[in-house]
């Protein structure tokens, strides 16, 4: 028995043979209009094409994965696989258990959409399973439906096991592993009936994988525009809670508070957040993933708000800006503060083609180790290259620990199987789209910082195309440089008066 089996079921009722037949009738016909292509297909197809070149004559399966139970008979929101979203063009939470199967062809792959139709009216699922069911969780597209938004061929979910593994003995069959553990389980099992080696066929899984999160790495003039729409959205979030900044400090869990409205906006224009807010107000800043969010916000201090609308295609902002929250940055803050700033300006002018990804960190963390040794933070005799050498020194990290720079598109921290040679110490090239997000951190209770900076955490964190020579900031109507956030600030909180900062409605 399962474990779902084991539940109790105190949930369905009895139906009757003529609640049943009497449900099947008198529904009016349904809308019989196609969907138009949607405008993500010709460029998913654009990378279906750029995968088939690499594996010629293999058999590809992309799972989007299948529904997790949150509780009992409560799922989780479904997101599909990024592979699956990116292969496809579907986003939002389409389509749980559907799976992209790329068929060899003697010139090349055919696309294939595995997935569950919508069922008819007259069908047991229609009124029966809470789960798919179209009287509990809405209508899914027909095949055809299918066929004419994506612009590939569609079938039954109920044939591609069978379908996949017809001929595994003489096809290479490979499966992206993670996105649907049942049914990688299931291949598993067909592939080694077949005659397959178990850990051949695992490191052919894995290839194919890491392609397709490398294929990733330089984006596509779609995914640049969902990723201007993703950053435009979270501007929009942010000034929201600027709006709402002054009054804070009178709620309890202020910091709550942030993360509600920034998720309230997220959720209104995109499929939500990207990722946990870190809404952290004053000493929180300095837990670099403080998503508890569960602190006051106070008079006088800091907050540290990273947070990124991810849009229904799935791509996401990653944006922090760390804001006064009576308007203004006091002494110490602004030593900071501009400290902040003029290491992330460093790092953005290291982003151009040719560059390597590791130039942008060392670029930032320069002025980092600079500014500590000007302070006096670092130990005795130790200078900006003594604490910058990478076998003896690295003593900044106390205050800055974590890395400038990542990939950011579908995932926000993107591309994530890509080795360290092609990720790290890979070349920048245009079209890749990165964060540079340096900061410091200097914790309440850390006695070897000096007093004024005790329990005040800064980071700032834009999203930064490559460009063919040199790059875009996507996030520059979001001000940065001290005296721009504070106009910035004054601008929203007294909005409706002016347009002239970007301030949004
Ligand atoms: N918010 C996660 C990051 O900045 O990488
Ligand atoms: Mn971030
Ligand atoms: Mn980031």
């Amino acid at each position: 028995m399962s474990e779902e089996q084991k539940l109790a079921d105190n949930r369905t009722r009895e139906t009757t043979d003529e609640l049943r037949e009497f449900i099947r009738q008198g529904w009016a016909d349904r809308h019989t209009g196609r969907p138009e292509l949607a405008l993500a297909a010709p460029y998913a197809a654009a990378r279906r094409a750029a995968l088939s070149a690499r594996f010629r004559g293999d058999r590809l399966v992309i799972p989007a994965g299948g529904l997790k139970v949150r509780s009992n008979d409560c799922d989780y929101v479904f997101r599909p696989h990024t592979a699956f979203a990116y292969l496809t063009g579907l986003g939002a939470d389409r389509e749980p258990d559907a799976v992209l199967v790329l068929e060899p062809t003697p010139t090349g792959h055919e696309a294939i959409l595995y997935f569950r139709p919508r069922a008819p009216r007259d069908s047991d699922e229609f009124f029966d399973s809470p789960r798919f069911g179209e009287f509990w969780v809405g209508a899914r597209p027909s095949i055809d439906d299918i066929e004419a938004e994506l612009g590939l061929t569609a079938r039954h979910l109920d044939d591609v096991l069978d379908d996949v593994t017809k001929d595994a003995a003489a096809t290479l069959v490979r499966v992206v592993r993670d996105a649907d553990r049942a049914l990688t389980a299931d291949l598993d099992q067909r592939r080694t009936a077949e005659g397959r080696d178990a850990a051949a066929t695992e490191e052919a899984d894995d290839a194919l994988a890491h392609t397709i999160s490398l294929a990733r790495m330089v984006k596509d003039e779609h995914e640049v525009a969902q990723m201007r729409e993703a950053i435009e959205a979270t501007r929009i979030g942010f000034e929201a809670v600027i709006r709402e900044l002054s009054g804070l400090a009178e709620k309890e869990r202020g910091e709550r508070w942030i993360e509600g409205i920034f998720g309230l906006h997220a959720r209104h224009q995109g499929n939500g957040v990207g990722y946990d807010s870190i809404c952290a107000a004053g000493d929180h800043a300095n837990t670099l993933h403080w998503i508890r969010n569960t602190g006051d916000v106070t008079e006088g201090d800091l907050v540290l708000l990273d947070a990124g609308v991810e849009v229904d295609s799935l791509y996401t902002a990653d944006i922090t800006r760390t804001l006064p929250v009576d308007g203004t940055f006091s002494d110490a803050q602004s030593e900071i503060y501009d400290a902040v700033y003029a290491a992330q300006q460093a790092g953005i002018d290291a982003v151009r083609p040719g560059a390597t990804f590791s130039d942008i960190h060392a670029a930032a963390i320069r002025v980092i180790a600079e500014h500590l040794h000007a302070w006096g933070l670092l130990p005795e005799g130790i200078d900006v290259e003594a604490t910058l050498d990478k076998e003896h020194g690295q003593y900044h990290r106390r205050w800055m620990v974590h890395g400038t720079s990542h990939h950011l598109g579908l995932d926000v921290h993107d591309c994530a199987l890509a080795s360290r040679e092609e990720y790290r110490e890979g070349t920048l090239a245009a079209g890749m789209i990165l964060t540079v997000e340096p900061g410091l951190y200097f914790k309440a209770d850390d006695q070897l910082a000096p007093q004024r900076f005790r329990g005040i955490g800064i980071r700032i964190e834009d999203d930064v195309l490559v460009t063919q020579d040199g790059h875009e900031v996507l996030s520059a109507r979001m001000p940065r440089a001290r005296p721009d956030v504070e106009a910035w600030i004054r601008a929203v909180q007294g909005a409706g008066s002016t347009g002239a900062s970007g301030v949004s409605g």
